[in-house]
């Protein structure tokens, strides 16, 4: 079948040289990947080639980073594409007009304004599906090492995950989920819908480059703390941003009880950036080189709080 390239991510921070080289092998895997879903209807191949074509890569740079030089290459790069077809089926899902209804996503048309609804729910499914034979059958891997790396993808797609944290970010908690204060509450809705997949990353990356358990705790928390500082910056930009600068739709999330419109946009930042600094005291307590780590965290991180006002910059600053 011909293999379509992928676009070069237009959202894409700059990385530094020496991930170049992973970016450009995750773009041709991932064309690999997708170039096994024929003999799928085309239309739904191609929609799942475009919603695939760009983005920040951050879970696929997280797992990377993680499993070190050491890991299985083939392995790394299998599993970074799972995560990555997750990741993407989340973000087709997200925007669905029952959910956050929105109309761009990676800078062009969401799935379903492209394709329509009801594909665009069938390229989520078959991408769910596929993450999950990809990593069926990951190379040069023992039972035990695949059927965890498997547990972690069903784990992230569902009813401790991405599933639970959509659900309550949409429709709220209701008694039964005995929740504490809103902080409790925004943090579990975004360990759920943004953190899980985060640390699904640095777990993979953690079993692919043969981590020790004492390392994996502290790896753990580098991703939660990582996941809820993600979430505040992305609530920031949806606020202050505009859709053509950050190529989605923004003011999506008003009206939701998110860190942002409980404690304000200097504290939100304040806090993210407190998050950061504990996820790289987890990474420093691991006894991983947090260089690569910063590098990719600032590319990130840096264009989307250079979003806040200088005012509010400096008021969060202060606190
Ligand atoms: C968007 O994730 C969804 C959130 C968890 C906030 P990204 O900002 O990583 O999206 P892409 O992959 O770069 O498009
Ligand atoms: C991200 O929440 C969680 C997902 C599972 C996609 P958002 O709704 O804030 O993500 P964006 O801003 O649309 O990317
Ligand atoms: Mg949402
Ligand atoms: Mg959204
Ligand atoms: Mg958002």
């Amino acid at each position: 079948m011909h293999q379509q390239a992928i676009d070069k991510p237009n959202t894409s921070p700059r990385h530094p040289d020496a991930q170049a080289g992973f970016a450009r092998q995750l773009d041709q895997r991932i064309t690999h990947h997708l170039s096994q879903l024929a003999p799928a209807p085309a239309r739904l191949v191609e929609a799942a080639r475009d919603a695939m074509s760009s983005g920040k890569r951050l879970r696929p740079y997280l797992l990377h980073l993680v499993a070190g030089d050491a890991a299985d290459r083939d392995a790394v790069l299998d599993m970074a594409v799972a995560l990555e077809m997750v990741h993407t089926a989340s973000l087709i899902i997200d925007d669905l007009p029952s959910m956050d209804n929105a109309l761009l996503r990676r800078g062009r048309p969401t799935t379903h304004a492209r394709f329509g609804e009801a594909t665009a729910i069938l390229t989520a499914i078959g991408l769910l599906n596929h993450a999950v034979s990809i990593a069926n059958g990951l190379p040069r891997m023992d039972a035990v090492q695949r059927g965890a790396l498997v547990a972690i993808l069903s784990g992230v797609m569902g009813w401790q995950g991405l599933v639970a944290g959509q659900e309550l970010d949409l429709n709220g908690f209701s008694d039964a989920d005995h929740t504490g204060d809103a902080l409790d509450r925004i943090t579990r809705i975004n360990a759920l819908k943004t953190g899980a997949l985060l640390c699904a990353a640095v777990e993979a990356g953690a079993i692919l480059g043969g981590r020790a358990d004492g390392e994996r705790s502290l790896l753990r928390r580098f991703g939660e703390d990582l996941g809820q500082a993600f979430q505040i910056a992305d609530d920031l930009i949806d606020m202050l941003s505009d859709s053509t600068a950050i190529g989605k739709d923004v003011g999506k999330d008003a009206g939701k009880e998110t860190y942002l419109a409980v404690f304000g946009a200097e504290e939100a930042l304040r806090r993210c950036r407190a998050l950061l600094a504990s996820a790289d005291a987890a990474l420093v307590g691991a006894g991983l080189s947090p260089e690569p780590f910063r590098c990719m965290i600032d590319a990130i991180f840096t264009p989307m709080l250079d979003r806040v006002p200088a005012a509010q910059q400096q008021a969060g600053a202060a606190r």
